[in-house]
């Protein structure tokens, strides 16, 4: 339809959010669907969190606040940035948003120019490259395979810049494989953006409170101090606090840049809900205790996936060191057919037939950037993800 944007026609819609809203659909319809698609916690939010909330709603904290952010949300960030990740931050080098979505969105609008490329490790979060696209740059993916543990090495990434590369985004842990870079690692991937100092870093530490088996989180600004002065760190409230609802995202980083999406939000929407920022607040001052429990949980539900998974014949599933994904290939299993005579060809019939036959929603690898694989999100109770895998487990076996 030409009435619409040509910027619109490059970009297409979520296909996390299209394979919840079909597994919706299913359910209400009156079938028995175990949705394995949405990246959000079961859990509820903490108490201390939604008793903040309630508070700044009596005390009338209910009106327009600065477009990015609340002082004491600046302030709370800063200090969890310098307790956290030993990273000094000002409130003046500090962005509030609506979601990590919004930052990393207002931050791509606020710099990108068209001819402009964005290195891109393939598997990635779904957004990245639409973002990229709807604000005038090209994606430019790097596969992160499942031999290299779904990490890029130091070598791709130096054979992927080019001149045109504004960004690198970096996401440790990730979605949608849960792969977590090591220290050294990242240092291997930070002295080669040393050589290069046109290229800026966009660090998306979504997934940094969501770790196990003892992995230590660590963002590029940390490693490599040399890369202070352009990155881009990048937060947020809703994965670790179970706050997904309340909106809250934050970037840190050179005071320009900030300054540049302060001005994209501020003709956009304006502040983040007052009432979640205040949420946000207690969260990032309040106890943290709340986060080992709920990492002991998804430890033994990735465990349990993992397992379960791994006796699948023609399945490979890694074990992953964060967030709450799992990332099987399926790639001994392309070519064959389904009991109802769908021929697995890619992931995505395996997706469709997997669903259609058994009731179990999981989002096929294409989305991510690379096949052929499907994105298991075990944030949902031991029950489920066991009816869910036995499921999958009787699907593959019946693939003939
Ligand atoms: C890697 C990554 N970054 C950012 C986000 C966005 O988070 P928010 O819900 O705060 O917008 C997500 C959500 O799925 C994510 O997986």
């Amino acid at each position: 339809m030409t009435f619409l944007s040509q910027t619109l026609s490059r970009v297409k819609p979520s296909p996390t959010i299209a394979v919840t809203t079909m597994a919706a659909e299913l359910k209400a319809a009156g079938r028995d669907v175990i949705g394995l698609g949405a990246g959000e916690p079961d859990f509820d939010t903490p108490d201390n969190i939604k008793e903040a909330a309630i508070a700044a709603i009596h005390a009338g904290k209910t009106k327009y606040t600065p477009p990015d952010g609340i002082p004491e949300l600046k302030a709370a960030i800063c200090a969890k940035l310098e307790r956290e990740n030993g990273l000094t931050y000002t409130p003046k080098q500090i962005s509030v948003g609506t979601g990590g979505k919004q930052t990393l969105y207002n931050a791509l609008m606020a710099t990108l120019n068209p001819g402009d490329e964005v290195i891109i490790p393939a598997p990635y979060w779904v957004s990245y490259p639409d973002m990229v696209l709807l604000a005038g740059g090209t994606p430019a993916p790097v596969a992160a395979t499942l031999e290299n543990a779904f990490k890029i090495t130091p070598e791709q990434l130096e054979s992927a810049i080019t001149p045109k590369t504004k960004w690198f985004i970096f996401n440790s842990p990730s979605t949608p494989t849960g792969a977590g870079y090591s220290r050294d690692e990242l240092k291997g991937l930070t002295d080669v953006l040393m050589k290069h100092p046109h290229v800026w870093v966009m660090s998306d530490d979504m997934y940094e409170h969501l770790a196990y088996d003892g992995f230590e989180f660590c963002t590029p600004a940390q490693v490599e101090p040399g890369l202070y002065d352009r990155t881009l760190t990048c937060n947020g409230v809703s994965k670790a606090y179970a706050m997904t609802g309340w909106r809250i995202g934050y970037a840190a980083g050179p005071e320009p840049v900030i300054a540049a999406m302060r001005k994209v939000q501020s003709q956009s929407t304006s502040n983040p809900c007052s009432v979640s920022q205040w949420a946000a607040v207690e969260a990032l001052n309040g106890t943290q205790e709340f986060l080992a429990s709920n990492n002991a949980i998804f430890k033994r539900r990735r465990d349990l996936v993992v397992s379960m998974l791994s006796e699948i014949e023609g399945v490979t599933c890694p074990v992953p060191e964060g967030a709450f994904y799992v990332y099987p290939s399926i790639a001994g299993l392309i070519g064959k057919t389904s009991k109802s005579g769908v021929k697995i060809d890619n992931d995505e019939a395996f997706a469709k037939a997997l669903l259609e036959e058994t009731g179990v929603a999981v989002v096929f690898g294409a989305a991510f950037g690379l096949s052929p694989n499907f994105r298991v999100s075990y944030a949902t109770s031991d029950e489920n993800l066991k009816q869910a895998c036995s499921r999958i487990q009787d699907f593959c076996a019946g693939l003939g």
